[in-house]
């Protein structure tokens, strides 16, 4: 079964065919984050104009496999398209626009069934991809630019929400102490950048960090997280040093980067646990970060009963439409056209 998807719900314009929510056709994506990174932060409106100039090239992107013999997009849908999927929410409202009203145009024009996402439980089924054998149940950590979710999955249609962030999440705790420690809008990445620098200076010696930060609620014996105190304690630390070098940057990276990481760690082994998972699947864009693997790695290294711990390959973990097919093929439920509205406000707990 073919499912071509669309997600708009940030700043990436994405399209996909996946073939039976496993088997990647075609995967197109166009990002308008640089434009972002001058302001500091992504500007709605922006994001929407960018949406509404790449949708229809990454669209004619995600299906030229199947134009290639002269066919329109429209035949091209209607020959070899069993479902279309879309992102409704949450997200921007401007950007999820973009994408729903292409998906409801062509469900209209094609008669093939439409299928509204979740885009944060979406997120997950990057896992699913290449078709992993996955142990059920299974705890799954969304942690993302808006969202740090944690869910318990019974099968790959049942998730039960089992907490989530009070404040900022994974993703934000990353972006606003990157503009802190002066990386603009590079976020994350830029985080983890500096922090192998820290690893370098370092290397050989068993060097601890002079910089020591919070890890927030890490032992409360809750599901949920907050991260916004420990940008508050960058902001006070940082700031006490008159002429921060390179050097004094990278340690705080470093520093950072390990408080999120444990904490997540923390929190998903707990849930593992109490729920007698016997894997782990992480996603979102966070789940790109080499240290998180890493440390998620050695966590369920030795554990007995074994827990398997699975992370999709990076591309996958930043905002695409693939992992918008995968849900759609194993949870969507297909509706009419016409009752499909962007929800930028959407519950990511049922
Ligand atoms: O899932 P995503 O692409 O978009 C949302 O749905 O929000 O996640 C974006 C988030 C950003 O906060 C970004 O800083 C973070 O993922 N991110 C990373 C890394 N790459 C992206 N965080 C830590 N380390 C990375 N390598
Ligand atoms: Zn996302």
């Amino acid at each position: 079964m073919n499912i071509l998807a669309i997600e708009t719900s940030c700043d990436e314009t994405a399209s996909a065919v996946v073939s039976d929510g496993t088997y990647v056709v075609s995967n197109a994506v166009a990002s308008s984050t640089d434009i972002h990174k001058t302001w500091g932060g992504i500007v709605p409106e922006l994001a929407a104009r960018e949406q509404l100039a790449y949708m229809i090239p990454v669209l004619l992107k995600a299906m030229e496999p199947f134009m290639a013999h002269g066919d329109g997009l429209k035949t091209a849908i209607e020959k070899h398209i069993d479902a279309l999927a879309v992102t409704v929410g949450p997200g921007l409202i401007g950007s999820l626009l973009i994408g729903t009203e292409t998906a409801k145009t062509l469900a209209f024009a094609t008669g093939k069934p439409l299928i509204p996402v979740n885009h944060v439980q979406a997120h997950m089924y990057a896992n699913f991809i290449g078709g992993k054998e996955i142990a059920f149940p299974a705890i799954s950590l969304v942690a993302s630019g808006g969202h740090t979710e944690l869910f318990l999955m019974k099968s790959a249609r049942e998730l039960t929400w089992l907490g989530g962030t009070i404040d900022d999440a994974a993703g934000e705790a990353f972006d606003k102490t990157a503009r802190l420690l002066g990386f603009g809008g590079g976020g994350g990445r830029a985080i983890e950048e500096a922090s192998c620098q820290f690893k370098v200076q370092s290397a050989g010696r068993r060097t601890k960090s002079k910089v020591i930060l919070p890890r927030p609620m890490i032992n409360d014996g809750t599901l949920n997280f907050s991260f916004s105190g420990l940008k508050t304690a960058v902001m006070r630390e940082f700031r006490k040093l008159k002429s921060p070098t390179f050097a004094d940057t990278a340690a705080f990276s470093y520093e950072v980067q390990e408080a999120i990481c444990d904490v997540l760690v923390k929190k998903t082994m707990s849930a593992a646990y109490s729920t007698g998972a016997r894997s782990i699947l992480l996603s979102g864009g966070v789940a790109a970060n080499k240290r998180l693997r890493e440390k998620f790695q050695k966590a369920v290294t030795g554990v007995n009963p074994p827990v398997a711990f699975h992370v999709p390959p990076i591309e996958l973990c930043t905002d695409n439409a693939v992992y918008i097919a995968s849900y759609a093929f194993f949870r969507g439920k297909p509706v009419g056209w016409q009752t499909v509205h962007a929800a930028p406000d959407l519950s990511v707990e049922t």
